[in-house]
């Protein structure tokens, strides 16, 4: 009887596979039936007639070549309208084949409690890109295969201190981490299990806290981007062990003390940006040696002391800014106002004139500190304020001459009678 029973089945599987490979003759295997009210759920148009598995306005699906059905492995909502919602048994249907979920501008409401199983145990890819209304570490951290984590401008609903911990917790085969402005607070882990990650980025959120030293465990990251968050306490002085950085965005936090040597030994390394931070001491000149450095940004920091460089170098790089340091200068006899934007040419002592820069340069020093000036940065504000001042005196003069014209007139109009 069971052995009928699997004829039977193993029959019609076959009539199934020859049918769909007509099918596939005549145009191609049709979608997975439960698959396609799945994606009509999230919001695929039933009035388009053609294949769903063609990019389409909101919803793009990329499909296997399956028989007898082909399933969805890829799938994007753009632009989605407010009333999409992510629902239990849409991503259910979906699960079984599904390895990549992209949301952008989809301010759909979430997925609700935990995603299937299925689609925790295939998903490899997952990314959130200013959509849904509410995203739960949770449930994101039930993804453990990912290879890929992206959110971006979406926050993240927890308020737990360490809540980045939750939700990488089990994700050990992530090779790329984005959690850009989602809100994120609490503090960077202390323990790293993803030996393949090579992106980090955090950019954006309120992480508190040093930069911990075990973050040199991620050896083979080669993009680190830690840029707007409110972190504090020195640079990790081993973060020279990274040797496959390219590029390093500390910006923007609360970060102090110096620029650690080992950076001399990051060979890749293009892009530094330690700007709108507390680092003080003099600027290295190792920095210099690094031959493939493209973009060098230390401005609105404490740096001290003489500008370091060879115009050679300088006229190397793509991006250099130095201005909104105090007590930094450039001399006069190496470099040119010109290259050395914003910052103060040195007296013989090696300390900044406090007169100010010759016209040409005062203006384009000008501009880079209206540039910087929207991170409200003090130094900034005190360096612009001698545009402001000129102004008051031009116009206190003015309105003296002004007024003695006036008493001139009083005084001959008088006379005349
Ligand atoms: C998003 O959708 C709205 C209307 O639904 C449309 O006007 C707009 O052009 C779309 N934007 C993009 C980038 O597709
Ligand atoms: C990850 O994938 C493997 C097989 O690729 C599977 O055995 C495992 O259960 C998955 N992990 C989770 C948490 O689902
Ligand atoms: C960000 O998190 C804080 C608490 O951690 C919360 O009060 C606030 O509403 C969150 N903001 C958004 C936009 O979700
Ligand atoms: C890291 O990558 C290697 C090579 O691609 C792979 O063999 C290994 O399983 C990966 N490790 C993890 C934890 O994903
Ligand atoms: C770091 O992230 C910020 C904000 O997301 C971005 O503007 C910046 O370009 C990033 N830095 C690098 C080096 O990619
Ligand atoms: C710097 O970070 C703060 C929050 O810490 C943010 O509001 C501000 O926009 C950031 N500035 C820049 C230039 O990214
Ligand atoms: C940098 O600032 C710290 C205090 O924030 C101070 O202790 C240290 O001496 C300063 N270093 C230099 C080189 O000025
Ligand atoms: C500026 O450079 C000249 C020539 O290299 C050198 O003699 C002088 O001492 C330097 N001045 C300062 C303040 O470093």
């Amino acid at each position: 009887m069971a052995a009928a029973s699997r004829l039977l089945l193993l029959l019609l599987v076959r009539v199934a596979a020859t049918v769909s490979f007509a099918l596939g003759l005549a145009g191609r295997a049709q979608l997975d039936p439960q698959q396609l009210l799945a994606l009509r759920a999230l919001g695929l148009g039933a009035r388009r007639a053609g294949d769903p598995c063609d990019a389409d306005g909101a919803v793009a699906a990329s499909c296997d070549a399956g028989a007898p059905f082909r399933r969805v492995t890829s799938l994007v909502l753009t632009n989605c309208s407010d009333t999409t919602s992510v629902s239990a048994a849409a991503l259910e249907a979906l699960a079984p084949s599904l390895r990549a979920l992209a949301f952008s501008d989809c301010p759909a409401a979430p997925p609700r409690l935990l995603p299937p199983e299925q689609l925790a145990a295939g998903l490899l890819s997952f990314s959130c890109t200013a959509s849904l209304r509410r995203l739960s570490a949770v449930w994101l951290s039930r993804l453990a295969n990912l290879t890929e984590l992206t959110v971006a401008n979406t926050p993240l609903a927890t308020g737990s201190p360490s809540e980045l911990a939750v939700v990488i917790s089990h994700m050990d085969h992530l090779t790329r981490l984005t959690i850009s402005n989602g809100n994120l607070s609490g503090f960077l882990p202390h323990h790293w299990h993803c030996p393949n990650l090579t992106h980090l980025d955090l950019s954006g959120n309120r992480i508190a806290g040093a930069i911990p030293d075990t973050i040199t465990h991620l050896g083979g990251i080669t993009h680190l981007n830690l840029s707007s968050n409110v972190l504090n306490g020195q640079i990790p002085t081993h973060i020279g062990d990274l040797i496959w950085l390219t590029a390093v965005d500390l910006s923007n936090n609360s970060l102090s003390g110096g620029i650690p040597e080992t950076f001399s030994t990051l060979p890749e390394l293009e892009v530094l940006n330690l700007g709108s931070n507390r680092l003080n001491g003099s600027i290295p000149p190792f920095l210099s040696e690094m031959s493939g450095l493209k973009e060098l940004n230390l401005e609105n920091n404490d740096f001290d002391g003489v500008v370091p460089f060879s115009a050679r170098f300088l006229s190397r790089l793509r991006v250099f800014r130095a201005a909104g340091n105090g007590k930094l200068c450039y001399n006069r006899s190496v470099l040119s106002a010109e290259v050395a934007v914003g910052v103060a040419p040195c007296d013989k002592y090696g300390f900044p004139v406090t007169a100010p820069p010759a016209t040409a340069q005062s203006e384009k020093s000008t501009a880079d500190y209206d540039d910087g000036g929207s991170d409200g940065d003090a130094d900034g504000g005190a360096d612009a304020g001698g545009g402001p001042s000129a102004v008051v005196l031009g116009l206190a003069i003015g309105l003296s001459c002004l007024a003695f014209v006036v008493i001139l007139v009083v005084c001959l109009c008088k006379v005349c009678r």
